[in-house]
């Protein structure tokens, strides 16, 4: 039986665990597809530091050309982050015919449609569901159950950084600074934190939600975006004492002519639901106009989380390869949603 030969580029919090995941789930991926799994090559900056970190057998490499030019390679997942030079090795990958799955949340907001139009004219699938929310696995849903319905807001805790910082703060009055560094060290944060606590990265995401759930694409500089770094512990400590949480709160909803999108610190009263959500734990609310109301929870930072979010998209990638569907990924489905008529 054939063998899914992946090739993955980057061997970081998120690489490290796809690179686990995919060595000792692939029975069950295999019982799911009739297809098992296996990472045959590596690229990375410093290859050093990562050769004790794979399995005998799979080769770890500065250049890309091992995964390009490797015709047994058919999925390619970037963890690498960023937006350059990730659009650059992305473009490279889907026009050698690899199927790509990302995690990438700057790349696919910034400059998805454009892979997506690159993605299709290879017939090569492209897939995220890792690049919102970690471990939720919020745009497949919005795909699957929420095919008929239209989709009035979508709001919630999209950062994970942010989440774990604040919580911090106020359940053990850690300072900013304190928190932060643990964020990083527990691999939730970026390589540079500045999207996370600017609150760029969350408003990222809400431009991928806003995709999915209105077909709209949204541009960061047209939405209003505030992120945590000023918030001070006596803030934190003040709001909780009238009762509320400080929660920085991606919102985005429908509106006469189009779509509202802001990222910004909330103060969310202490019994609802979104006051809840602790830690590096994720939460978007969606609400749609037939189904009302629904709650989505969950890690949305860390490796293992992630990297289950990437598995579901090489599943899914490696289920069109067998059935021979390929190109019918996320893209098509957005640029379905894209000519619905918002005021219906
Ligand atoms: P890390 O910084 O931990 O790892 C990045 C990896 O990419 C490193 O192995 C690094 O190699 C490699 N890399 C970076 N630049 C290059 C380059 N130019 N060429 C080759 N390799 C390169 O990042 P994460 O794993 O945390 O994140 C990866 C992606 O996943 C990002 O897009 C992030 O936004 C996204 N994501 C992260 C989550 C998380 O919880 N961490 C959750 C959801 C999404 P080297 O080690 O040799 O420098
Ligand atoms: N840095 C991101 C976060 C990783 O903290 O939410 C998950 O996208």
């Amino acid at each position: 039986m054939d063998k899914i030969k992946i090739g993955l580029v980057g061997l970081g919090t998120v690489g490290s665990s796809v690179l686990k995941m995919i060595t000792e789930n692939s029975d069950k991926v295999q019982n799911i597809t009739g297809r098992s799994l296996s990472v045959k090559t590596v690229v990375i900056r410093d290859v050093a530091k990562h050769q004790n970190q794979v399995p005998a057998g799979v080769t770890v490499t500065t250049d890309l050309n091992a995964i390009i030019n490797d015709p047994e390679i058919k999925i390619a997942v970037e963890v690498m982050g960023g937006v350059h030079p990730a659009k650059e090795v992305i473009t490279k990958l889907l026009n050698a015919k690899k199927h790509v799955v990302t995690a990438n949340k700057d790349l696919i907001a910034s400059a998805g449609e454009e892979l997506a139009a690159i993605a299709k004219h290879n017939h090569c699938d492209l897939m995220y569901e890792a690049s919102v929310a970690g471990g939720i696995p919020i745009l497949r849903t919005i795909v699957t159950s929420f095919a008929a319905d239209y989709i009035t807001e979508v709001k919630g805790i999209v950062n994970g950084t942010t989440n774990y910082i604040l919580t911090q703060m106020q359940r053990k009055n850690w300072s900013y600074d304190l928190a932060l560094a643990k964020a990083q060290e527990l691999g939730f944060a970026e390589s540079d934190p500045t999207n996370d606590v600017e609150g760029i990265d969350a408003a990222y995401k809400m431009i991928i939600l806003s995709q999915f759930s209105y077909g709209t694409h949204l541009k960061l500089a047209n939405m209003s975006v505030e992120g945590i770094s000023t918030i001070q512990q006596s803030d934190v400590q003040q709001a909780d004492a009238f009762g509320y949480t400080i929660k920085l709160l991606g919102i985005s909803r429908r509106i006469d002519d189009g779509v509202f999108a802001e990222v910004g610190p909330v103060l969310v009263p202490k019994d609802h639901p979104l006051a809840t959500i602790n830690n590096e734990n994720n939460a978007v609310m969606v609400t749609g106009q037939a189904v009302g109301e629904t709650l989505f929870y969950g890690r949305g930072a860390g490796g293992l989380p992630t990297a289950n979010s990437v598995l579901s998209d090489i599943v899914s990638v490696t289920k069109n390869i067998v059935l021979g569907t390929t190109g019918n990924s996320f893209n098509n489905y957005q640029s379905k949603v894209g000519k619905v008529d918002l005021n219906n």
